[in-house]
């Protein structure tokens, strides 16, 4: 069942019924401001980070689960509505969300009255604007009144929702005209306010909620304000400050009028905190003033609709462009979909805000992941590598000199979180893939001799290639018994916490130290990791390559010599017969194992071992993965374990307290179902990786939505597997690591157009049924068209391959550099 469409030509999801599965959301903003929108208008925004900076308030867990945003009521004589359905949910008659590329449109109509409403965050601007544009459909005049309103936060999220003592007395206003400010905290220790404003004359505001709402008993579905058709006109003192504008609206048949609403965010230095004369009708109790110049600009900026077409104009043509570096067109239009807009789009969003907000993470309980933000890069590189590179320094700066990690930050002051900590195995594995990347994509070698902080402390900086070198030796450095990685706290699966042996509620299974291992430094010495074993041999050539460009050939010689040591211990001591093992655990026993009872085949070391040809000369790679679609296969993906846990197994952690078939134990991780489709291709099993690829993308799940819940458009990090009652439920969705590994397993393993150091590497692995299809990269300044024919349906195998009618041998096409198109043709066979 389906709750809606993909409107492609507007690269758009067209929502039809406020009543979906579960709140379908969007993001607008792209630096410094961002909202997230569901598509009832619910939803939150925030400046920079999620936690210490959030501008209006939410209520996670809440019930209704999508209560509180920003929300338009319209009182039209008697019947109060919203555009957006909730919160008043007055049945209307025509309802329609159109989530896009920065933007979304509500469109609700009742008894004539048709109210659109854009919401967006201009480039290069810290606020939402609101367009609303009211039509009267009707053939008699219509006089209504229209309420705006958004709750806001005083400032520090987390605080917001647990300080109450403090925070009932803390709340200040001030309403000059058309715009009410937030100004909590202002005069004392900060120097940044938020505003809402018209753009037109208010007929009155409400500042305090209670007053909005009429009664503490009620709540946003019934404000007694909108009921009696009047504002208040209240001045909120402490208690929660909100901000509501009041406006009567006379309309002629056919008449249409647009209204302007901004929710803006600005920061003053801190000597031009203070106005020196106060403004006339400033309504205030305070004594100081504010210095509104940046607010009076940035309200100046969109207050026509002219300039609001502008505003959006100019989003449009920055995504055009972004989406128009790598575009395809295949025989799938799904596929194509998914490529050219929403995979790309959702490569963005997780780069921007790796897991700190979204409907399933609160904004408050994550900065930046050391591990998430550099596989972010992979999938978004291409789109603004300059801040893929800035991106890749801030994470590099939080490192540790011997190698180790913060496994997380803050966005806003960029420092490693302590709270956390490090001693997460693969952290610094992901850092070697990124900053390959980055070189890869742009052929900017430079960013090796940048000089970047350890510990955020300049006097440790060290050219980033120093960086690359103390993560890869980091693994070397800190191997088990079996010569495998420790496994410390956890690798990519948070979950299996072999040194946690926690039996105590509450203790975090990521951050709490066993005594047991105390006197060692925090984690077992015995529990190995195989996993980071297979990331290490396939990250590790990127290394060895990196140094060979450098003609640090002995460097080079060296480094590979450990990926090869490596690659013949996980052979010796972690293949086990039909697939490679999950991990030794502190007991020294092996996990993942057809020995063990449950959880005897794992996911994650599988693809990466294929792609490293661990024991490729005896066919662990055809085993591996027949073993993987034989396990681990059901009708709604790849499960990450199998059998999934039934008790809780002391020893592995987190993993086993969840209920089989959800989360680590089980679940279908779309994050690591990449790397096996990746291997698939890698492999030559174009169908297979096919298969898989098409079980999970989003676009593929839309008819199902009744069952998948979550968003059509994007990924979630989680669908629930063959073990759980919800199987084939979404979860998770948006921010996850899946979305940029997709987009790799898609554009780079699937249709093979892969960035490599000395070019661009064109080597699909498609279904045999395609007769070819065609691409557009740009790289490196240049433009290549690339036509792939299929003339013998084969999967995988360049038989051909030509460059502006040039044969090239091998499947590597150089770069041009002459800033020119140029026209690549590939047959199969
Ligand atoms: C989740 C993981 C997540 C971790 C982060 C766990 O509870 O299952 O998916 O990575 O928390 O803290
Ligand atoms: C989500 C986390 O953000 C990610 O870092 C981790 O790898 C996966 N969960 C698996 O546990």
């Amino acid at each position: 069942m389906k709750f809606g469409h993909f409107d492609d030509a507007r690269k758009e999801y067209v929502i039809n019924t406020p009543k979906t599965p579960y709140p379908w959301i969007n993001y607008l903003g792209n630096q410094g401001f961002f909202s997230l929108i569901s598509n009832t208008a619910g939803g939150y925004s925030f400046y920079m980070d999620a936690r210490l900076r959030r501008i209006t308030r939410y209520r996670y867990n809440n019930v209704p689960l999508d209560m509180g945003g920003r929300y338009f009521y319209i009182n039209d004589n008697g019947t109060v509505w919203n555009p957006g359905w909730s919160p008043v949910k007055t049945e209307l008659d025509a309802y329609e969300c159109r989530h896009g590329m920065g933007y979304t449109i509500i469109t609700g109509k009742k008894n004539d009255l048709k109210a659109e409403v854009t919401f967006f965050v201009p480039q290069n601007y810290d606020g939402e604007v609101q367009q609303v544009v009211l039509t009267n459909e009707g053939s008699a005049p219509k006089e209504f009144s229209i309420f705006s309103m958004a709750e806001w936060c005083l400032w520090d999220a987390q605080d917001d929702c647990t300080n109450f003592q403090r925070n009932f007395s803390t709340g200040r206003v001030e309403i000059l005209g058309s715009t009410i400010y937030h100004v909590t905290e202002y005069r004392d220790r900060r120097n940044h306010y938020a505003f809402y404003t018209v753009n037109d004359t208010i007929d009155g505001y409400d500042t305090d909620r209670d007053a909005f709402l009429g009664s503490i008993y009620n709540g946003w579905d019934n404000p007694e304000t909108v009921k009696a058709g009047k504002a208040s006109n209240s001045f909120a003192d402490g208690w929660s400050p909100i901000a509501s504008h009041y406006k009567k609206v006379t309309l002629a048949p056919g008449e249409t009028k647009t209204l302007i609403y901004i929710l803006g965010y600005a920061e003053n230095p801190q000597d031009k905190k203070f106005a020196s004369s106060k403004p006339e009708g400033l309504l205030t109790r305070e004594t100081w003033v504010l210095n509104r110049e940046k607010a009076d600009a940035m309200i100046e900026k969109y207050n026509t609709p002219e300039k609001v077409a502008a505003g959006l104009e100019e989003l449009r043509t920055a995504w055009e462009k972004l989406l128009s570096i790598f575009k395809v067109d295949t025989p799938d239009d799904k596929v194509n979909r998914m490529v050219n807009i929403w995979n790309q789009y959702q490569c963005m969003v997780t780069f921007n805000l790796s897991r700190s907000a979204s409907y399933f993470e609160s904004g408050i309980g994550r900065g930046m992941g050391f591990r998430d933000s550099n596989q972010d890069v992979l999938g978004f590189v291409h789109q603004i590598p300059e801040r893929a590179r800035e991106r890749i320094i801030d994470i590099a700066s939080t490192q540790m000199p011997d190698g180790g990690c913060y496994h997380q930050y803050q966005p806003l002051t960029k420092k490693g979180n302590s709270d956390i900590g490090g001693d997460f195995s693969d952290d610094p594995l992901w850092m070697i893939l990124s900053v390959a990347a980055y070189i890869k994509e742009t052929g900017d070698w430079t960013i090796l001799d940048e000089m970047v902080p350890y510990d955020n402390d300049e006097s440790l900086a060290k050219p980033m290639l120093d960086h690359l070198k103390v993560s890869f030796y980091h693994i070397v450095d800190n191997l088990g018994p079996h010569g495998l990685p420790l496994a410390m706290r956890a690798d990519w699966n948070d979950c299996i916490n072999l040194s946690c042996f926690s039996d105590t509620p509450g203790e975090s299974f990521q951050t709490y130290t066993n005594p047991k291992f105390k006197a060692e430094g925090g984690y077992s010495k015995i529990a190995e990791s195989v996993f980071v074993a297979t990331l290490f041999t396939y990250t590790g050539p990127a290394y060895v390559g990196i140094l060979e460009h450098l003609g640090k050939t002995e460097e080079a010689a060296k480094a590979q010599a450990e990926i090869d040591k490596m690659k013949k211990v996980v052979m010796e001591s972690a293949f086990d017969g039909e697939w490679f093992l999950r991990a030794y655990d502190a007991n020294g026993e092996k996990m993942g194992s057809h020995e063990c009872e449950e959880g005897k085949i794992f996911i994650e070391p599988q693809g990466f071992a294929v792609m490293s040809e661990i024991g490729k000369d005896v066919g662990a790679d055809i085993k591996t993965l027949n073993s993987i679609d034989k396990y681990l296969n059901c009708e709604f993906g790849l499960v990450l374990n199998n059998p999934a846990f039934t008790k809780y197994y002391i020893q592995y952690g987190e993993i086993s307290t969840y209920p089989g078939g959800y989360k680590e134990n089980a679940g279908i991780f779309t994050h690591n179902n990449a790397w096996i489709i990746c291997a698939e291709a890698y492999a030559g099993r174009g169908e297979k990786a096919f298969e898989y690829y098409s079980k999970i993308a989003p676009a593929f799940t839309e008819e199902t939505s009744d069952i998948h819940k979550t968003e059509p458009y994007v990924y979630g990090q989680m669908i629930g597997g063959k073990d759980a009652k919800n199987f084939g439920q979404g979860k998770n969705s948006w921010l996850t690591g899946t979305a940029a590994w997709n987009m790799v397993a898609i554009s780079q393993y699937i249709l093979g157009v892969k960035p490599e150091f000395d070019g661009l590497r064109v080597d699909p692995s498609i279904p045999a049924a395609w007769d070819g299809f065609k691409a557009t990269r740009q790289f490196r300044g240049d433009t290549y068209e690339i036509t792939i024919k299929n003339p013998d349906h084969v999967n995988k195998g360049v038989k051909s391959l030509t460059v502006d009618g040039q044969a090239i041998d091998g499947c590597i096409v150089p770069v041009a550099g002459d800033g020119k198109t140029h026209q690549v043709e590939v047959v199969l066979g």
